[in-house]
Protein backbone atom coordinates (compact mmCIF):
# COMPACT_ATOMS: atom_id res chain seq x y z
CA UNK A 1 0.00 0.00 0.00
CA UNK A 2 1.32 3.60 -0.87
CA UNK A 3 2.45 5.78 2.33
CA UNK A 4 0.68 8.76 0.16
CA UNK A 5 -2.50 7.05 0.78
CA UNK A 6 -3.95 10.06 2.13
CA UNK A 7 -4.40 11.46 -1.70
CA UNK A 8 -7.31 9.69 -2.28
CA UNK A 9 -9.07 11.00 1.23
CA UNK A 10 -12.02 13.29 0.65
CA UNK A 11 -11.89 15.56 4.07
CA UNK A 12 -9.08 15.68 6.02
CA UNK A 13 -10.03 14.54 9.69
CA UNK A 14 -7.87 14.58 13.34
CA UNK A 15 -8.28 11.04 13.24
CA UNK A 16 -6.86 10.35 9.59
CA UNK A 17 -3.87 12.54 10.64
CA UNK A 18 -3.37 10.20 13.49
CA UNK A 19 -3.82 7.12 11.55
CA UNK A 20 -1.12 9.18 9.59
CA UNK A 21 1.40 9.11 12.02
CA UNK A 22 0.73 5.04 12.95
CA UNK A 23 1.65 4.38 9.62
CA UNK A 24 4.99 6.92 8.73
CA UNK A 25 2.81 9.07 6.50
CA UNK A 26 4.20 12.02 6.74
CA UNK A 27 2.09 15.28 7.44
CA UNK A 28 2.43 18.25 5.10
CA UNK A 29 0.90 21.78 6.89
CA UNK A 30 1.01 25.49 5.00
CA UNK A 31 -0.27 28.33 6.31
CA UNK A 32 -3.00 30.66 4.43
CA UNK A 33 -5.03 33.51 5.63
CA UNK A 34 -6.71 34.11 2.26
CA UNK A 35 -9.80 32.63 0.13
CA UNK A 36 -7.42 32.15 -2.97
CA UNK A 37 -4.66 31.37 -1.95
CA UNK A 38 -6.26 28.80 0.48
CA UNK A 39 -8.01 27.55 -2.27
CA UNK A 40 -4.91 26.73 -4.16
CA UNK A 41 -2.97 25.09 -1.73
CA UNK A 42 -5.79 23.01 -0.92
CA UNK A 43 -6.22 21.91 -4.31
CA UNK A 44 -2.80 21.18 -4.23
CA UNK A 45 -3.30 18.95 -1.50
CA UNK A 46 -1.88 19.89 1.50
CA UNK A 47 -3.25 17.99 4.36
CA UNK A 48 -3.60 21.13 7.04
CA UNK A 49 -3.95 24.46 6.61
CA UNK A 50 -3.09 26.80 9.57
CA UNK A 51 -4.62 29.77 9.69
CA UNK A 52 -1.56 31.40 11.53
CA UNK A 53 -1.29 34.76 13.78
CA UNK A 54 1.91 35.40 11.30
CA UNK A 55 -1.18 36.75 9.59
CA UNK A 56 -0.04 39.75 11.89
CA UNK A 57 3.25 39.90 9.88
CA UNK A 58 2.57 38.79 6.82
CA UNK A 59 -0.90 40.25 6.10
CA UNK A 60 -0.60 43.21 8.27
CA UNK A 61 3.05 44.08 7.94
CA UNK A 62 3.54 43.85 11.99
CA UNK A 63 7.12 43.27 13.55
CA UNK A 64 5.26 40.42 15.80
CA UNK A 65 2.50 38.11 16.11
CA UNK A 66 0.72 39.86 19.22
CA UNK A 67 -1.30 42.83 17.38
CA UNK A 68 -3.72 40.48 15.56
CA UNK A 69 -7.02 40.69 17.21
CA UNK A 70 -9.16 37.62 17.49
CA UNK A 71 -11.95 39.38 14.91
CA UNK A 72 -9.21 39.74 12.12
CA UNK A 73 -8.18 35.98 12.83
CA UNK A 74 -12.00 34.91 12.33
CA UNK A 75 -11.72 37.03 9.40
CA UNK A 76 -9.31 35.60 7.71
CA UNK A 77 -10.21 32.23 9.04
CA UNK A 78 -13.64 32.27 7.54
CA UNK A 79 -12.12 33.41 4.02
CA UNK A 80 -10.03 30.38 4.30
CA UNK A 81 -12.61 27.98 5.08
CA UNK A 82 -14.79 29.15 2.04
CA UNK A 83 -12.27 27.84 0.13
CA UNK A 84 -11.41 24.64 1.29
CA UNK A 85 -12.97 21.09 0.74
CA UNK A 86 -10.09 18.98 1.82
CA UNK A 87 -7.75 19.90 4.53
CA UNK A 88 -8.07 20.16 7.99
CA UNK A 89 -8.32 23.90 8.62
CA UNK A 90 -6.58 25.13 12.25
CA UNK A 91 -6.67 28.62 13.60
CA UNK A 92 -4.54 29.99 16.15
CA UNK A 93 -6.30 31.94 18.96
CA UNK A 94 -4.37 35.15 19.20
CA UNK A 95 -2.28 36.42 22.03
CA UNK A 96 -4.36 37.73 24.79
CA UNK A 97 -7.63 35.60 24.06
CA UNK A 98 -7.23 32.31 26.01
CA UNK A 99 -3.63 32.93 28.43
CA UNK A 100 -4.29 33.20 32.14
CA UNK A 101 -8.56 33.06 31.77
CA UNK A 102 -10.12 29.61 30.86
CA UNK A 103 -13.35 30.84 30.42
CA UNK A 104 -11.82 33.76 28.39
CA UNK A 105 -10.27 31.01 26.13
CA UNK A 106 -13.24 28.93 25.83
CA UNK A 107 -14.93 31.99 24.50
CA UNK A 108 -12.34 32.49 21.93
CA UNK A 109 -12.19 29.08 20.65
CA UNK A 110 -15.95 28.96 20.19
CA UNK A 111 -16.08 32.21 18.41
CA UNK A 112 -13.41 30.85 16.39
CA UNK A 113 -15.23 26.97 15.23
CA UNK A 114 -18.88 29.25 15.06
CA UNK A 115 -18.08 32.41 13.06
CA UNK A 116 -15.20 31.16 10.93
CA UNK A 117 -16.08 27.20 10.34
CA UNK A 118 -12.78 26.66 11.81
CA UNK A 119 -12.10 22.40 12.60
CA UNK A 120 -9.69 23.08 15.15
CA UNK A 121 -7.94 25.70 16.98
CA UNK A 122 -3.71 26.18 18.10
CA UNK A 123 -2.38 27.74 20.94
CA UNK A 124 1.15 28.38 22.56
CA UNK A 125 2.58 27.42 25.66
CA UNK A 126 2.68 24.09 28.16
CA UNK A 127 1.65 23.83 31.53
CA UNK A 128 1.48 27.28 32.21
CA UNK A 129 -1.86 27.32 29.69
CA UNK A 130 -3.09 23.79 30.41
CA UNK A 131 -6.41 24.85 32.16
CA UNK A 132 -7.26 26.84 29.08
CA UNK A 133 -6.71 23.97 26.85
CA UNK A 134 -8.62 21.46 28.76
CA UNK A 135 -11.62 23.88 29.25
CA UNK A 136 -11.64 24.10 25.59
CA UNK A 137 -11.03 20.51 24.80
CA UNK A 138 -14.12 19.99 26.95
CA UNK A 139 -16.24 22.06 24.34
CA UNK A 140 -15.22 19.29 21.92
CA UNK A 141 -12.92 21.85 20.12
CA UNK A 142 -10.00 19.79 19.11
CA UNK A 143 -6.82 21.35 19.92
CA UNK A 144 -3.38 21.82 18.20
CA UNK A 145 -0.40 23.05 20.61
CA UNK A 146 2.59 24.76 20.25
CA UNK A 147 5.98 24.65 21.62
CA UNK A 148 9.83 25.86 21.39
CA UNK A 149 9.92 28.88 19.92
CA UNK A 150 6.53 30.37 20.85
CA UNK A 151 6.43 33.73 18.71
CA UNK A 152 3.21 35.14 21.24
CA UNK A 153 6.42 35.01 23.90
CA UNK A 154 9.04 36.73 21.93
CA UNK A 155 9.21 39.48 24.44
CA UNK A 156 10.07 37.06 27.15
CA UNK A 157 12.68 35.22 24.91
CA UNK A 158 14.10 38.18 23.51
CA UNK A 159 15.31 36.68 20.22
CA UNK A 160 13.88 34.53 17.17
CA UNK A 161 16.57 32.30 17.94
CA UNK A 162 16.65 28.25 18.36
CA UNK A 163 15.17 27.22 21.60
CA UNK A 164 15.76 24.56 23.90
CA UNK A 165 19.08 23.86 23.13
CA UNK A 166 20.15 23.13 27.32
CA UNK A 167 18.63 20.61 28.92
CA UNK A 168 16.30 21.93 31.39
CA UNK A 169 14.55 23.63 28.46
CA UNK A 170 14.38 20.27 26.70
CA UNK A 171 13.06 18.29 29.89
CA UNK A 172 10.59 21.52 30.02
CA UNK A 173 9.57 21.00 26.66
CA UNK A 174 9.33 17.17 26.85
CA UNK A 175 7.19 17.13 29.89
CA UNK A 176 4.70 19.90 27.97
CA UNK A 177 4.32 18.01 25.57
CA UNK A 178 3.47 14.83 27.23
CA UNK A 179 0.77 17.44 29.36
CA UNK A 180 -0.79 18.56 26.06
CA UNK A 181 -0.78 14.61 24.63
CA UNK A 182 -2.58 13.59 28.00
CA UNK A 183 -4.96 16.93 28.18
CA UNK A 184 -6.27 15.22 24.75
CA UNK A 185 -4.27 17.78 22.28
CA UNK A 186 -4.77 16.07 19.04
CA UNK A 187 -1.34 17.32 17.97
CA UNK A 188 1.57 19.74 18.39
CA UNK A 189 3.65 22.26 16.62
CA UNK A 190 7.32 21.90 17.13
CA UNK A 191 8.93 25.48 16.42
CA UNK A 192 13.40 26.29 15.99
CA UNK A 193 14.44 23.13 18.29
CA UNK A 194 17.27 20.66 17.72
CA UNK A 195 16.09 17.98 15.64
CA UNK A 196 17.77 15.61 18.51
CA UNK A 197 15.17 17.00 21.04
CA UNK A 198 12.28 17.19 18.21
CA UNK A 199 12.96 12.95 17.57
CA UNK A 200 12.63 12.75 21.48
CA UNK A 201 9.60 13.96 21.21
CA UNK A 202 7.98 12.73 18.54
CA UNK A 203 8.94 9.04 19.58
CA UNK A 204 7.79 10.10 23.44
CA UNK A 205 3.76 11.09 22.29
CA UNK A 206 1.35 8.87 20.49
CA UNK A 207 -0.05 12.28 18.57
CA UNK A 208 1.37 13.52 15.25
CA UNK A 209 4.32 16.14 16.37
CA UNK A 210 4.66 18.40 12.91
CA UNK A 211 7.81 20.61 12.92
CA UNK A 212 8.94 23.61 11.62
CA UNK A 213 12.55 24.43 12.21
CA UNK A 214 12.45 21.20 13.72
CA UNK A 215 14.25 18.59 11.88
CA UNK A 216 13.38 15.48 9.56
CA UNK A 217 12.47 13.23 12.57
CA UNK A 218 8.97 14.33 13.30
CA UNK A 219 5.55 13.39 11.96
CA UNK A 220 4.78 16.70 9.10
CA UNK A 221 6.29 20.15 8.39
CA UNK A 222 4.68 23.05 7.84
CA UNK A 223 5.66 26.07 6.69
CA UNK A 224 4.74 29.84 5.89
CA UNK A 225 3.30 30.16 2.53
CA UNK A 226 4.48 33.95 1.88
CA UNK A 227 8.00 32.75 2.72
CA UNK A 228 8.21 29.46 1.16
CA UNK A 229 6.50 30.81 -2.67
CA UNK A 230 9.61 33.58 -2.24
CA UNK A 231 6.53 36.77 -1.88
CA UNK A 232 8.49 37.44 1.13
CA UNK A 233 11.99 37.84 1.01
CA UNK A 234 13.25 39.28 4.12
CA UNK A 235 12.88 36.28 5.96
CA UNK A 236 15.64 33.67 5.15
CA UNK A 237 16.18 31.62 7.98
CA UNK A 238 18.41 28.07 7.76
CA UNK A 239 14.98 25.95 7.98
CA UNK A 240 13.63 27.70 4.83
CA UNK A 241 13.24 26.09 1.75
CA UNK A 242 12.25 28.31 -0.63
CA UNK A 243 9.96 26.98 -3.83
CA UNK A 244 9.34 29.73 -5.81
CA UNK A 245 10.18 33.16 -6.15
CA UNK A 246 6.58 35.17 -6.70
CA UNK A 247 8.13 38.04 -5.96
CA UNK A 248 9.99 38.10 -8.91
CA UNK A 249 7.49 37.09 -10.92
CA UNK A 250 5.20 39.31 -9.47
CA UNK A 251 7.56 42.46 -10.47
CA UNK A 252 8.03 41.08 -13.71
CA UNK A 253 4.17 41.04 -14.23
CA UNK A 254 3.30 44.18 -12.76
CA UNK A 255 6.59 45.95 -14.24
CA UNK A 256 5.25 45.27 -17.85
CA UNK A 257 1.84 45.65 -17.00
CA UNK A 258 3.34 49.34 -16.05
CA UNK A 259 5.00 49.44 -19.54
CA UNK A 260 1.89 48.30 -21.02
CA UNK A 261 -0.30 51.00 -20.00
CA UNK A 262 2.46 53.78 -20.41
CA UNK A 263 2.95 52.91 -23.87
CA UNK A 264 -0.64 52.56 -24.51
CA UNK A 265 -0.09 49.10 -25.80
CA UNK A 266 -2.95 47.80 -23.08
CA UNK A 267 -5.89 47.58 -24.14
CA UNK A 268 -5.91 47.04 -27.42
CA UNK A 269 -8.95 46.39 -29.72
CA UNK A 270 -9.31 43.11 -28.82
CA UNK A 271 -9.62 43.91 -25.20
CA UNK A 272 -11.90 46.73 -25.49
CA UNK A 273 -15.91 46.73 -26.09
O1 LIG B 1 1.46 31.57 12.98
C1 LIG B 1 2.10 30.72 12.34
O2 LIG B 1 2.28 30.81 11.12
C2 LIG B 1 2.64 29.58 13.07
C3 LIG B 1 3.60 28.69 12.35
C4 LIG B 1 4.92 29.34 12.28
C5 LIG B 1 3.65 27.34 12.95
O3 LIG B 1 2.34 29.41 14.21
Amino acid sequence: MSVHQSANIKRITTHILQEMKQRGEKISMLTAYDYSMAGIVDAAGIDMILVGDSASNVMAGHETTLPITLDQMIYHAASVVRAVSRALVVVDIPFGSYQGNSSEALRSAIRIMKEAGAHAVKVEGGAEIKESVVRILSAGVPVMGHLGLTPQSIYKFGTYSVRAKEETEAQKLLDDAKILEDCGCFALVLEKIPASLAKRVSEAVRIPVIGIGAGPHVDGQVLVLHDMLGITQEFQPRFLRQYADLRGVMLDAVGKYIQDVKSRDFPNKGESY
